[in-house]
C-alpha cells in the first residue's frame, strides 16, 4: 500500500506539473472563440449552449497545438516523467471523436475513463468535470460533433516506466479521485448554486488555485487553498483567503468584471490567470460570472499564516535599500503605477493595499517585474496597457531592492525580498 500510495503521488505531482505546463503554451491565436460575442445561457440552442460550455471549461486551450487547428489535440505536454500529448477532440471518426457516443463522452468526463474502458491521466481535469450535469455533457458532445473533423491521430504518451503504465491510475484514483455530480446546497440560492457548479466543475479552478501539498486531497467543495503551479512557478493564490486576492475586499460586481474583462480598479490579472480570461471567462455572460463571484465570495478559509520575515536588515542597511528601492521606482515605475502607488484605474493596477503583491508568497510581483506582461484582450478592455520586461535592465539585487521597496511603502507592510529569490525566478520560461 505505501508502494501504491507513493506512486500515486508521484502521478500526482506528475498531473500537477502537466496541468501548470500546458498553461505554460500559448493558446492559438485565432481560435474560434477569440472575442466571441456572451451567450445566454438558458436561451440557447443546444449546440450553442454546448459551445458556451465548452468555452467555460477551456477546453481548446489544453487540445490545441499553438497555431494549430482547435480541438486537434496533439500538444505536447512534457513531465519529469514523461510527455503526455493532448487527444484529437473534433469529430474524425478514425483520429477524433467521430465513433464516440454521447455515453462514452459522458464517462470521460464522469469517470475519467477512455472510449475502450483505460484510465485517462488526470491531466485531463476531469476530477472537475465529474461535477458536470449529463445534460451539459450532451450539450458539449453535440458542439463538438458539429466542428469540422480534422485527420491528425493523437501521438502516443511517451511517458517513462512505470509512469506509461495507466493501470497505476487506479490506485491514485482510489485515493484521490470522487466522481460525482455537483449537488445544489438547498440551503444557499440558486445564483450560489450556479457559481459553485462554474467554479467546481467546468472552470476547474483549483487545478491552480490548491495547494500543492495538499494536491492529491483536493475536493472539489473545499475552499480553495493558495499554492505554487509546480514547475510553472507562479502563485495561485488562495480565493479563500481575503488577503491573498482582491476577491475579499472586491464587491460582487466587480470581481465579476474582473473574470471577464481581466481588470479592476484594483487589480490586473497576469501569467496563467490572464490566459484563463482570454481563453475562457471572457466569454461567460455577466449573469454566469456574476454567480461564480457570488459563491467565490462566500468561501473563506483561514488567511495563510503570517511568515517571519526571512530577512533581517540593520537600520543603516533597511535604510540604504528604501533609498535605492525609491530610485529605482522614481526611475522605472512610477509614470505608470503614479509616484503615489495609486495606479490609473483599470489601465495601470495599483499598489497600495493591491493583495498581488503584498501576499506572502512574492514570487508573483517578482516575476511580472522581471517579464513584463499584458492583461489579456477583452470585449470589457479590448486594448490593454502592458508592462515592459526588466529582466535585462535591472540586476537582481535592484529588482530586490524595487520589489521590497513596492510592498513596504505607502502604507503596505509586506515583507522584504532578496535578490537570491529574484535569481530563482529569473531561469523560469516565460508562459
Ligand atoms: C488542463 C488541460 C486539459 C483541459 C482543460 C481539457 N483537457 Fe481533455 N485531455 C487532456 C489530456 C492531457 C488528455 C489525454 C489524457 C491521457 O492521455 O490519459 C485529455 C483527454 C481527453 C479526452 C479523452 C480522449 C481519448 O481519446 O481518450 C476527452 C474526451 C477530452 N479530453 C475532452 C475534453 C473536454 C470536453 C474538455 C473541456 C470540457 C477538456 N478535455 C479539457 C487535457 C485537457
Ligand atoms: C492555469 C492556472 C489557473 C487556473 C485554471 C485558474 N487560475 Fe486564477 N489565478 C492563477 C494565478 C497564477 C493567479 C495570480 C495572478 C493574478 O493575480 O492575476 C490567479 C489569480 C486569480 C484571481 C486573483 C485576482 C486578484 O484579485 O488578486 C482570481 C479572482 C482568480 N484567479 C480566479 C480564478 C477562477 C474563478 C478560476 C476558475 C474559473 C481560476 N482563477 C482558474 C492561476 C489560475
Ligand atoms: C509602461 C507602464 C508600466 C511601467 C513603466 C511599469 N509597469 Fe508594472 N504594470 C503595468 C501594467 C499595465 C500592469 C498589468 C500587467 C498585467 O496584467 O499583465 C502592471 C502590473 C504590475 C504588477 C502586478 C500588479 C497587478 O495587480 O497586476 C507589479 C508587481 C508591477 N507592475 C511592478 C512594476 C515595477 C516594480 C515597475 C518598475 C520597475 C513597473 N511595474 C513598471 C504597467 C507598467
Amino acid at each position: 500500500m505505501a508502494a501504491r500510495k507513493s506512486i500515486g503521488i508521484l502521478v500526482l505531482v506528475a498531473a500537477a506539473f502537466v496541468l501548470a505546463t500546458l498553461y505554460l503554451m500559448q493558446a492559438p491565436p485565432n481560435g474560434p472563440q477569440q472575442n466571441a460575442p456572451p451567450l445566454a445561457p438558458a436561451a440557447l440552442q443546444p449546440l450553442e449552449r454546448g459551445k458556451y460550455l465548452v468555452l467555460a471549461g477551456n477546453c481548446v486551450s489544453c487540445h490545441t497545438v499553438p497555431g494549430g487547428t482547435p480541438f486537434a489535440g496533439g500538444r505536447a505536454i512534457p513531465t519529469p516523467f514523461g510527455t503526455l500529448y493532448s487527444s484529437n477532440i473534433s469529430p474524425d471518426p478514425e483520429t477524433g471523436l467521430g465513433k464516440w457516443s454521447a455515453e462514452d463522452f459522458w464517462r470521460a468526463l464522469h469517470e475519467g475513463k477512455s472510449r475502450d474502458g483505460s484510465l485517462l491521466y488526470p491531466a485531463f481535469p476531469y476530477t472537475n468535470y465529474t461535477k458536470v450535469t449529463r445534460e451539459d455533457s450532451d450539450a458539449m458532445y453535440a458542439y463538438l460533433r458539429s466542428i469540422p473533423p480534422v485527420v491528425q491521430a493523437t501521438r502516443p504518451n511517451e511517458m517513462r516506466f512505470p509512469y506509461d503504465k495507466r493501470s497505476l491510475l487506479a490506485g491514485w484514483r482510489a485515493l484521490y479521485f470522487k466522481e460525482g455530480i455537483h449537488q445544489d446546497d438547498p440551503k444557499q440560492s440558486a445564483q450560489w448554486n450556479r457559481g459553485a457548479y462554474l467554479v467546481e466543475g467546468l472552470g476547474h479552478c483549483n487545478a491552480c488555485h490548491a495547494s500543492r501539498n495538499a494536491w492529491g486531497a483536493v475536493k472539489g467543495d473545499e475552499p480553495a487553498a493558495g499554492g505554487l503551479i509546480p514547475m510553472l512557478n507562479w502563485y495561485a493564490p488562495s480565493l479563500a483567503s481575503g488577503r491573498e486576492t482582491s476577491v475579499g475586499a472586491g464587491e460582487v460586481a466587480e470581481i465579476a468584471g474582473l473574470l471577464r474583462t481581466g481588470v479592476s480598479a484594483r487589480h490586473a490579472v497576469f501569467g496563467p490567470m490572464s490566459e484563463v480570461v482570454r481563453d475562457s471567462l471572457q466569454h461567460l455572460t455577466e449573469e454566469d460570472a456574476t454567480a461564480m463571484a457570488v459563491y467565490l465570495k462566500s468561501q473563506r478559509a483561514d488567511d495563510p499564516k503570517e511568515e517571519e520575515s526571512r530577512l533581517s536588515f540593520t537600520p543603516e542597511e533597511k535604510e540604504a535599500l528604501d533609498r535605492q528601492g525609491a530610485r529605482l521606482y522614481a526611475d522605472h515605475c512610477e509614470t505608470c503605477h503614479q509616484p503615489t502607488g495609486q495606479g490609473v484605474p483599470r489601465v495601470y493596477p495599483p499598489f497600495v493595499g493591491n493583495q498581488a503583491i503584498l501576499m506572502r508568497n512574492p514570487v508573483n510581483a517578482i516575476r511580472i517585474t522581471l517579464n513584463g506582461g499584458f492583461p489579456p484582450s477583452t470585449a470589457g478592455n479590448p486594448r490593454p496597457y502592458g508592462m515592459p520586461p526588466f529582466a535585462h535592465r535591472l540586476s537582481d539585487a535592484e529588482v530586490a531592492a524595487v520589489v521590497t521597496y513596492i510592498r513596504g511603502a505607502w502604507g503596505n507592510a509586506a515583507s522584504p525580498v532578496s535578490s537570491v529569490e529574484v535569481a530563482g525566478a529569473r531561469g523560469v520560461p516565460l508562459e
